[in-house]
């Protein structure tokens, strides 16, 4: 499904003209596809109907609250990291009796939030954690579920900053430190081991590595079950890859043929933690062009959009597709060469940092001061990675529902910015 298309050299969203939007709301602007949340969502229900999943949609691929909502209408639910992506779960109407929560940090006061919203599940990354949890637990006379999160030293090839199933990453636990805690869990009166837990890294366009894990899982939970443990979940988080620069995503039915036999074989429920998947080519991120400059044998193109906006290219050096939102010249499938008519440039922001930029090297036809471009693929990590650096109010966000054009998110002000600040004098 193609939620971005041009129809007569002009760009849509769905049924809209994407330059109509950035009238209305100006730029940068985040737009994103309704239809797509829900084709994606879709794609992975039915591709592992056959182990009735539960889908826990990764809130920090996208946390914003009219996402989170259209994902919960579809019948999804959630995975958390902390006390606030709990907290905005909850005020978009989720049920949290399906919710999962990991991170290496969880705080005490995110463990007693999580047991008073009646959580699905921990996913436990260290002693000291499931010591806080049983603790916290026990002070509220309530029992915690907990899975334990495994690292299975599996090699996902994503970027260094984004592969986390590795040994030597912060995340999970090896498999002896793994069977001591699930002893420990079996000695405790306030946890309940409810499952394991692996996520891989991300983004894995490969099903290899999956495959890999389901393996891990069938043989751990035999194991523990020998052990005299009640075993009932296989948890193995997010990382599902997307095409960023061609058609390079596999579909979700790849991933769940190396998985879903897995999962029966293990006889356990299947939860899944996707973020990118579902979100990062829902959405484009509208700019408008500032300046043009050449210097030191280059061409850059100014445009509103900043790293504060997307951080992607900054901090993983990302690929995202850039063209203009009107366009005389067709925008070929690979963005990656020579592109006839067009000129190479460096398409920046004008945020003060070397590292400000979206695309480098990159063939575009030319723009004049005004013209609109087009970010490609940033629904995954760009709102909800995006900051006020440079004292830039924060992009508004909208969604589009065929015709329709609603503001999830309005353009923050600069009474925001200074707004959580005070002055003493
Ligand atoms: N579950 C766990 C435990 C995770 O750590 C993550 C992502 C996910 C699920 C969701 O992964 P996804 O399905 O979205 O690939 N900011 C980086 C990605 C960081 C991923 C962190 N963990 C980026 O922009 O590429």
């Amino acid at each position: 499904m193609q939620p971005f298309v041009y129809r007569q050299q002009e760009l849509y969203c769905e049924d809209v003209p994407v330059s109509r939007i950035a009238q209305e709301f100006g730029t940068p602007v985040w737009i994103y596809s309704k239809a797509f949340l829900l084709y994606q969502l879709k794609q992975i229900q039915e591709a592992f109907a056959a182990v009735d999943p539960v889908i826990c949609y990764s809130v920090k691929a996208n946390s914003t609250l009219g996402i989170l909502k259209v994902m919960r209408d579809a019948g999804s639910s959630f995975d958390v990291v902390s006390g606030g992506e709990l907290y905005r779960v909850k005020a978009a109407g989720a049920d949290t009796t399906k919710v999962v929560f990991a991170g290496v940090g969880k705080t005490d006061d995110e463990i007693r939030f999580a047991l008073e919203s009646q959580i699905l599940m921990f996913d436990v990354e260290s002693e000291g954690e499931l010591d806080a949890i049983a603790a916290v637990a026990r002070s509220m006379n309530v029992v915690a579920p907990v899975a334990l999160r495994l690292n299975p030293d599996i090699d996902a090839k994503t970027h260094a900053k984004t592969t986390t199933g590795k040994k030597g990453n912060k995340f999970g636990m090896d498999i002896e430190r793994f069977q001591e805690l699930a002893d420990k869990v079996l000695k405790t009166p306030n946890l309940a081991l409810k499952g394991i837990h692996m996520h891989l890294g991300s983004p894995i366009l490969t099903t290899d590595p999956y495959e890999a894990a389901g393996r891990k899982a069938i043989e751990v939970v035999a194991g523990l079950r020998k052990a005299g443990h009640d075993i009932n979940w296989v948890n193995l988080g997010g990382g599902f890859g997307i095409s960023y620069r061609q058609n390079e995503g596999p579909p979700a039915s790849d991933y769940a043929k190396v998985i879903v036999p897995a999962i029966k074989e293990a006889k356990c429920r299947l939860a899944l933690e996707p973020g990118r998947f579902i979100v990062g080519n829902s959405a484009i991120l509208c700019t408008e062009v500032v300046y043009e400059k050449h210097e030191g044998g280059k061409t850059f193109v100014i445009q509103d959009g900043a790293m504060n906006d997307l951080v992607r290219p900054a901090m993983y050096d990302s690929f995202h597709r850039v063209w203009p939102v009107k366009s005389a010249i067709d925008m070929p499938l690979d963005l990656e060469g020579e592109i006839p008519g067009c000129r190479k440039v460096d398409v920046v922001g004008p945020v003060c940092e070397s590292s400000d930029y979206f695309a480098k090297d990159r063939y575009l036809p030319s723009v004049q001061r005004g013209d609109l471009l087009a970010i490609f693929s940033a629904g995954a990590y760009g709102s909800a990675m995006s900051s006020n650096y440079n004292s830039r109010p924060r992009a508004p966000e909208v969604i589009v529902d065929g015709g329709k054009v609603t503001l999830i998110r309005r353009r923050e002000t600069y009474a925001d910015l200074i707004a959580p600040e005070e002055l003493d004098d």
